[in-house]
């Protein structure tokens, strides 16, 4: 061995091979005196912290030109680590030499992702403009090919063989050795809900944790909720979620707009937002009764609305009412635990409201979304309805995919209650397999997490009464490894139909596409470096969502995301983030999608009933009693009397 920058253990970082400094992502540097950056050959492995508490520097988004001879550039000079000592993964370090590139490479070898302390200085500054993904295997929805991919200032530039030039990396340029390993668009969550006022409480990850945790998981993209209250306007809840999300997000990010009231005011906000604001989805709930929910007039009236201004309908599809009953009774049953949150609302529950949402949703031919889609009876009325040539897609949640609610039976009121959430998991333990095939067979289409966390000692808040635990559990980071265990690696799915269930599918119906959901010229260069064989375990010790469980503790995963890119940046990478607080932005999104509208107006066009042409009736007509006299027999029902 000689000198080296890093190699991790699948992926090779080849550090750019010119004379000069350029960005980078890794620095290792032995170094007792400014001018000489060279690693002993016979290096091996190597604490970082060590180097670091030496005074000498290992840190992402820093430059170590590569000497083309010697491997470390002996112009070079120390950089001191911005961070200080604040710092310092330990990540042990094997040097080596990659020949393909004739760049000094190193290998860190990690069997599970550490969780260091956030990068304090931004060392956005520093990151390369250009960045040249090497050599993977390129997945999208519809086909893969090995391919390298060129991403220059936020986009893709270039996807092709060889596009590395023969004399080398030229400045500037920073080369994943990405060989052996999967090149996917990043993940796009649907559904999460941070810092989410709700139940009495506040959703524990913020728009900062949130979508850091969602980077660590290979996700680059979240779609969240801005919920007014009732009588709440949504512009005002639209502002106010913005200015919670656009100086925290670290990843790009969307909002929904909840209807939780229905008014000619609202209405005109729904046009305004679509106009206006870069929302062309909204969320109707038919739970949470008194809070949130509508009837079935004010659900009809909304879709409209929805179909006028070409927004997708989503609903959170549960019977309140009958929720509002269960739950009185269980409790005067003595049943006060979680179990009873479950009981309360049992699988029909969902189902029944899920066949209402797309009956009236037909009736006005406005596309529906189901979200959380949490049990066997409700996927199969969506998956029914696509049959019968219903424009609705259903979106099951990693949740209802990776576990299941038995653990609401579970002996530890605190175990049980972070399960929470509504509509609940189901106790049937077949659900995620018999989900994961329908998503796999297309009868399901997205995936979200529906994200929303608290603490336990929010969760007990509801400890001697379940009507009152905060409804919500995590997922944003498990989302791509749960879906790639219990999906791909269970052989339910392909990595093609991975990327369509964990992006483009969302990309497509939310009208983000092909900007998002697809590597391909011109997107944005959101990509996660997927190692498919690689494995994790999940687990509240290790994971960065600020909550102190994890609902898939102990669930070892293949499929590990090394490198995730936001924006064209390495922003993750094996334990580290190189990010700050608002590097996300805001992603518009324009009503009418065609991969959702074109079957709409299609029909509005073909299938609008017209009246039947006929003569008119010519015979007699029967004179109807006096209204209020004893031969009519609707006298005082309000209703017409028939002859
Ligand atoms: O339990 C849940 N789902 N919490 C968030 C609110 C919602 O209904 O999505
Ligand atoms: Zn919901
Ligand atoms: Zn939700």
């Amino acid at each position: 061995m000689t000198s080296g920058t890093v190699r991790w253990p699948a992926l090779n970082l080849a550090l750019h091979s010119g004379d000069h400094c350029c960005p980078s992502r890794m620095l290792l540097r032995k170094c007792y005196r400014e001018t000489d950056l060279e690693v002993p050959l016979d290096s091996g492995r190597q604490n970082i912290r060590g180097l670091n508490r030496a005074g000498l520097l290992f840190s992402p988004g820093l430059v170590v030109p590569a000497h083309p001879s010697r491997g470390w550039s002996r112009h070079s000079r120390p950089v001191p680590y911005p961070g200080g000592d604040a710092w310092a993964p330990h990540l042990p370090v094997v040097c080596g030499r990659s020949r393909s590139l004739g760049t000094v490479l190193g290998t860190v070898q990690e069997s599970q992702p550490r969780a260091p302390p956030a990068v304090r200085a931004p060392l956005a500054m520093a990151a390369p403009s250009r960045l040249l993904i090497r050599g993977g295997r390129v997945v999208n929805d519809d086909f893969s090919q090995v391919a390298d991919v060129l991403l220059e200032d936020g986009v893709v530039r270039a996807l092709g063989r060889d596009l590395l030039p023969p004399g080398g990396a030229p400045a500037g340029l920073l080369v994943l050795d990405a060989a052996g390993k999967l090149v996917l668009p990043g993940g796009i969550d649907t559904h999460t809900h941070l810092q989410f006022p709700f139940m009495g409480s506040r959703s524990s990850d913020d728009f900062h944790t949130g979508t850091k945790a969602a980077l660590a998981g290979g996700t680059t993209m979240i779609i969240d909720f801005a919920i007014p209250q009732k009588g709440g306007s949504l512009l005002e809840a639209f502002e106010t979620w913005r200015s919670w999300a656009d100086p925290k997000v670290c990843c790009d990010y969307s909002l929904h707009v909840a209807v939780t009231w229905w008014s000619d005011q609202v209405k005109e906000e729904m046009k305004i937002l679509t106009r206006d604001k870069g929302v062309n989805s909204f969320k109707m709930f038919m739970a949470y009764k008194d809070l949130y929910m509508l009837k079935d007039v004010e659900l009809y009236t909304a879709f409209s609305q929805c179909k006028e201004i070409g927004a997708v309908a989503q609903v959170h599809a549960e019977n309140g009412d009958l929720i509002a009953e269960g739950a009185k009774k269980m409790l005067s049953l003595g049943i006060t635990g979680p179990e009873g949150h479950e009981l309360c609302r049992p699988e029909v529950v969902e189902a029944e409201a899920t066949l209402r949402a797309i009956t009236i949703a037909s009736a006005v031919n406005c596309p529906l979304y189901i979200v959380h889609v949490m049990s066997k009876s409700a996927a199969k009325v969506i998956a029914d309805a696509r049959r019968d040539g219903k424009v609705v897609y259903g979106e099951p949640i990693a949740a209802s995919l990776g576990t299941d609610g038995t653990h609401y039976w579970n002996k530890e009121w605190h175990h049980a209650a972070h399960y929470v959430m509504g509509p609940p998991l189901r106790p049937d333990p077949s659900t995620p397999d018999f989900l994961m095939n329908l998503l796999a067979n297309g009868d399901l289409t997205t995936t979200g997490t529906d994200h929303c966390t608290f603490n336990t000692c929010q969760k007990a808040l509801g400890k001697d009464d379940f009507t009152k635990i905060p409804n919500g559990v995590n997922g944003v980071e498990d989302r791509m490894s749960v879906i790639w265990e219990k999906g791909v690696h269970n052989g339910k799915m392909d990595e093609n139909q991975f990327v369509a269930v964990t992006s483009t599918n969302a990309a497509k119906i939310f009208n983000l596409y092909p900007r998002k959901g697809r590597i391909a010229v011109g997107s944005d260069a959101d990509i996660v470096i997927w190692d498919p064989k690689a494995t994790r375990t999940i687990s509240a010790k290790t994971h960065h969502q600020a909550v102190n469980f994890n609902i898939f503790e102990g669930m070892v995963c293949h499929g590990v995301p090394l490198v995730t890119i936001s924006r064209g940046k390495v922003v993750y990478e094996a334990g580290v983030f190189n990010v700050a607080a608002g590097d996300g932005r805001f992603i518009p999104r324009k009503p009418f999608a065609e991969y959702v509208y074109k079957r709409i107006q299609q029909r509005d066009q073909t299938c609008t009933p017209t009246p039947v042409e006929r003569e008119p009736y010519k015979g007699e007509v029967v004179t109807l009693k006096a209204r209020g006299t004893e031969e009519d027999s609707t006298a005082g029902t309000g209703k017409q009397a028939h002859p």
